[in-house]
């Protein structure tokens, strides 16, 4: 890991330091009467760690002009359809520090991971072993598996929201028409199965050309995330799973813009000749196929 030298506070006068720790220490107080105390330890926590920022680096006022205008542009950019400080926390890795924080593990749970932004409400219900992908291009997946509570009992009636780009990495909702495809839900039969047949997912970026790109750019960092595939899995009484699974050999594994990936969520994509019989007896004569299965562990909800 390479990490910046910081400033060594030997380098700042006592006094100095003094002064600065006064300023820390009279906004602290300004919030003493803060009536909800959640509130007041969320800011109390955000000013400390902030201002410890600010002296660490040294923080010169031009450099706080130039953070000021990042935002200002970031709010900008933000509407209905965009929103940019979503994919700043995201590439910050505070989106996943967030899930990390609120996804304890519990026995072997399925990890989750980060949301992302295209996820759609009012996606179409489709049948064990149906299509979801609703004329977006890419390579057949047969996506199949179970889900079971942690001591292994079988949940029927799971709801499995599923949504991914297509082969030229884009969502549905990044073309500009009403167009609904590559997503769809399903649920888990008497003993807990699904399956259904999506798209080989492939990487794509993120958005970039935005302020956030920008600062990809100035950093020397890829926009591009590792191929995936998004599961939204909530049953009553169990902890909603929000994860993906990705692609085991995808060149982006450890470079995932937003540090989505986790070992146990990488899977086998395996390869299957064109004319290998499909698990449904669906005709595929034409083109390579995939098969990958997805066990997935859902945590007792704790709320
Ligand atoms: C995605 O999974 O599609 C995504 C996640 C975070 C930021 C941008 C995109
Ligand atoms: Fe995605």
């Amino acid at each position: 890991m390479t990490r910046s030298t910081p400033t060594p506070s030997a380098v700042v006068p006592a006094e100095q330091q003094e002064r600065e720790a006064a300023v820390t220490r009279q906004v602290l107080d300004s919030f003493a009467n803060c009536p909800d105390p959640r509130l007041q330890h969320v800011l109390q926590s955000l000013v400390q760690h902030l201002h410890a920022f600010v002296r660490e680096v040294r923080l010169t006022e031009d450099e706080w002009t130039k953070g000021i205008e990042f935002l200002t542009r970031t709010g900008h950019i933000t509407d209905e359809r965009r929103q940019e400080f979503i994919l700043l926390s995201d590439v910050l890795g505070v989106s996943m520090q967030t899930v990390a924080v609120n996804n304890e593990a519990s026995g072997d749970a399925t990890e989750a991971t980060v949301f992302g932004p295209f996820f759609v409400e009012n996606s179409p219900r489709i049948e064990h072993g149906g299509d979801i992908s609703f004329g977006a291009a890419g390579e057949p997946c047969w996506v199949e598996g179970t889900v079971t509570d942690t001591a292994g009992k079988p949940v029927p009636e799971a709801r499995i929201e599923v949504w991914e780009a297509d082969e030229d990495g884009f969502y549905d909702t990044q073309y500009g028409d009403d167009r609904m495809a590559a997503r769809a839900h399903v649920f888990t039969d008497s003993e807990g199965r699904y399956s259904f047949w999506g798209l080989t997912p492939t990487p794509y970026p993120i958005p970039h050309d935005g302020p956030v790109g920008g600062l990809l750019a100035a950093a020397g960092r890829s926009p591009m995330r590792a191929s995936h595939l998004h599961f939204m899995v909530s049953a009553p009484e169990l902890r909603t799973l929000v994860t993906h699974i990705f692609v085991r050999g995808d060149e982006f594994l450890d470079k995932d813009s937003v540090f989505g990936v986790k070992e146990s969520l990488v899977k086998d994509f395996q390869v299957q000749r064109a004319d290998a019989p499909a698990p449904d007896g669906r005709e595929l004569s034409d083109r390579t196929w995939r098969r990958v299965r997805f066990d997935i562990v859902l945590a007792p909800d704790a709320s």
